[in-house]
């Protein structure tokens, strides 16, 4: 996981390794999925989707199709598009990406440059509509804050991750690399490590996908950007890539459970839970066992 806080355009370096990153897997795309956003101060949208013209990797014959949900910038996007890119294929729709419909076998590549945090509509979008819309192969990055305030679904996971899928995280963190300077077996008391919302992260979104197989393609990027107010906060970006339907059974669990999922989950948190304190108990015994021994053998040594 890189780390680089102190880089001004640490924006424009992530954006250049997403699209790098699908011009080395695409060549050229034919369907993009995007979030223009609308840059006031260059009077100015979709900086991605320049960068991917420049690098041919968006021509005009790939389908874009872009969501913006603030109703103050739309009509600038558009107008933008229409006047600078008239050649290019490219729609844009004011809505939240979360009710977006989209065609089948239509995207094959997607960058999701969120600016809040996926919440279980984002998850639901993910899973039902998102997947379906991937073609073969695809090529899909997500960009996500270090919120202080997290949705609901973060929480959930979390707790998942600490109780019933315990053995996911920890070989989420060892298979990415994600538990920063700790050593997550033998840090039993921080075994979060300081990526605790990246694992999240991670998490939902194998989970969301969890029909596909997806891999992590780049290392993932964490760096400091700037908002509009002026404030810096931190980011990171995800790209995952080869993603395609899998024929084997999903490895990874449903995370946004039904009631009867609910029930068996709440079991094995009990099964966990008695099968932690077995163990604490068996150590405390062993350790007393020996503890006593070690009395016994100085006494006789005395
Ligand atoms: C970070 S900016 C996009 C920057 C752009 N990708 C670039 O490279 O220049 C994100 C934009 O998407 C919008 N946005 C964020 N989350 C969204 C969502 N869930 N649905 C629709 N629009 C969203 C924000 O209002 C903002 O304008």
């Amino acid at each position: 996981m890189k780390t680089d806080w102190k880089k001004r355009s640490n924006k424009e370096a992530v954006r250049d390794a997403v699209i790098n990153h699908a011009k080395s897997m695409l060549g050229t795309s034919k369907g993009y999925l995007f979030l223009p956003g609308w840059d006031p101060d260059a009077n100015e949208a979709g900086q991605c989707f320049q960068l991917g013209v420049e690098k041919k990797l968006i021509t005009p014959e790939t389908r874009c199709i872009g969501f913006e949900c603030d109703g103050g910038v739309v009509d600038n996007i558009s107008n933008f598009f229409a006047t600078k890119y008239s050649d290019y294929d490219v729609k844009v729709r004011h809505s939240y990406l979360e009710k977006s419909r989209l065609e089948p076998n239509s995207i094959d590549f997607a960058f999701l440059d969120f600016t809040g945090n996926v919440n279980e509509d984002t998850y639901h979008w993910m899973r039902n509509i998102l997947a379906p819309a991937l073609t073969e192969n695809a090529v899909v990055a997500i960009t996500q804050p270090f919120g202080r305030e997290v949705p609901e679904l973060f929480n959930l996971t979390k707790e998942r991750l600490a109780t019933d899928l315990d053995l996911m995280r920890k070989a989420l963190m060892k298979q990415f690399d994600l538990w920063g300077e700790l050593d997550i077996d033998n840090a039993p008391g921080n075994i979060w490590g300081k990526y605790t919302l990246v694992v999240i992260g991670l998490t939902i979104f194998k989970c969301a996908l969890r029909g596909y197989h997806s891999q992590l393609a780049h290392e993932i990027m964490v760096y400091h950007d700037k908002t509009e107010t002026g404030n810096h906060i931190p980011m990171y970006t995800m790209i995952f890539d080869q993603i395609r339907p899998r024929t084997d059974a999903p490895v990874y669990p449903e995370l946004i459970l039904r009631k009867e999922d609910k029930t068996m989950t709440t079991r094995s948190k009990a099964a966990f839970k008695a099968h932690t304190t077995r163990r604490a108990n068996a150590l405390f015994a062993k350790r007393s066992a020996a503890a006593k021994k070690a009395w016994r053998t100085r006494r006789a040594q005395a």
